[in-house]
């Protein structure tokens, strides 16, 4: 399947957002097809993980107005902190704009079978205990969460000493928690995903980026498609 014409609009604070096209375009590959994506790295704003949730709503609303100027018809916020600090305002505006709007931290997977889970993010998206609150199914799971800023900065400057670096504090603390499961809680992280799997053989990954490029094209794209070419007969 194709993106029918769709244009897909994708925005992030810099680089992290890359790992979800990067799954939506390997996905779609797969079928033999090809999505058009327009991708905005917000990086003048770069870090979101220390704004207010007022400010980074107003950013939010700038960049979906920009992409759906520039010809998106359907937005996919493809940073966690944004998802979670706009989560009153995009209902709003999916009606305003009527375009679905689908966000990173939506794509959660409840049904899980961790026990012990370490989530990372940034430093709001840690503070709004968004995740936490998503991921304890029964009261014996067990959670801790750490903010890792400083490895989404590293990653957004490619510097691999200073992502070696954070890895490994990750790594301890996993160990010193005992975690079965980490959940990347930032887009930059599902960047270096590999890493983590590498890392962390025993651990499961969470990563809501591959979630959000699944969900997009298995459920989201086949409705926008099917609501497109069966449009509301005028009144
Ligand atoms: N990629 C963003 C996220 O998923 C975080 C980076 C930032 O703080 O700007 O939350």
């Amino acid at each position: 399947m194709d993106s029918g014409g769709f244009k897909i609009g994708i925005f992030d604070s810099g680089k992290g957002g890359l790992s979800i096209v990067q799954a939506l375009k390997k996905l779609s590959q797969q079928s033999g097809n090809e999505l058009d994506i327009d991708f905005f790295a917000d990086t003048n704003h770069f870090p979101y993980g220390t704004k207010t949730k007022e400010e980074l709503e107003q950013i939010i609303r700038h960049n979906i107005h920009s992409l759906v100027q520039r010809g998106a018809r359907c937005i996919i916020v493809a940073c966690n902190t944004a998802s979670i600090a706009g989560r009153h305002i995009y209902p709003k505006l999916e009606q305003e704009l009527k375009i679905p709007i689908l966000r990173v931290a939506e794509s959660i997977n409840k049904n899980h079978q961790s026990n012990r889970i370490m989530v990372i993010g940034t430093n709001f998206t840690i503070l709004s205990s968004y995740y936490q609150d998503k991921l304890k199914k029964t009261p014996e799971t067990a959670l801790v969460s750490f903010s890792f800023l400083p490895l989404a900065d590293a990653i957004e400057n490619e510097d691999q000493d200073a992502i070696e670096k954070h890895l490994q504090t990750v790594k301890k603390y996993i160990e010193e928690y005992t975690c079965d499961a980490v959940l990347l809680g930032c887009t930059h992280y599902s960047l270096i995903h590999e890493k983590f799997r590498s890392l962390l053989p025993a651990v499961t990954i969470m990563d809501p980026s591959w979630e959000t490029a699944r969900l997009f094209i298995n459920q989201v794209l086949p409705q926008i498609i099917a609501t497109d070419s069966h449009p509301e007969p005028a009144s």
